[in-house]
């Protein structure tokens, strides 16, 4: 299996808990290495850019108002298999359908205040990185 990295967006919902600590703990224990992170304040102009895909679904303002509602924790995991592991270790979108363990099952509150963002594929985790950290942030 190969080594790869992928993207990670610990959500305004999780930092106003104070879970930070609690979620990375979950991604270190399952093999993740967390290999850039920074807390920042996503600016709207950002949250559009980076949910652009869902710019047509209903949910598209709420979640923008969401993501830029508090501090996020913006992060590049790195590990076998990163994209599908960190996946399952998520669960799903909704949390009412999240596996037992998984994070959003854990965490979440709602299916939009579901704490964690992660890639859905390598090659969107390489532009979701790209968008918030250079090459020389990421210290593997
Ligand atoms: P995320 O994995 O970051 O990808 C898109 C986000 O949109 C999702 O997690 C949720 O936070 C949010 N969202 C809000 N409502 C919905 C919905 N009905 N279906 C999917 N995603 C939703």
């Amino acid at each position: 299996m190969a080594i790869e990295r992928t993207f990670s967006i610990l959500k305004p919902d999780a930092t106003r808990r104070n879970l930070t600590g609690a979620i990375n703990a979950r991604f270190e224990s399952a093999g993740l290495r967390i290999v850039a992170q920074r807390r920042i304040r996503m600016t709207q102009a950002q949250a559009m850019k980076f949910y652009e895909i869902h710019k047509d679904r209903p949910f598209y303002g709420e979640l923008v108002s969401f993501m830029t509602s508090g501090p996020v924790v913006v992060q590049v995991l790195e590990g076998e298999n990163a994209v599908a592991r960190n996946r399952e270790i998520m669960g799903a979108t909704n949390p009412q359908n999240a596996a037992p363990g998984t994070i959003r099952k854990d965490f979440a509150e709602s299916i939009e205040a579901n704490s964690v963002h992660g890639s859905d594929s390598l090659e969107n985790a390489a532009t979701e990185i790209g968008l918030f950290f250079d090459e020389s942030d990421i210290v593997g």
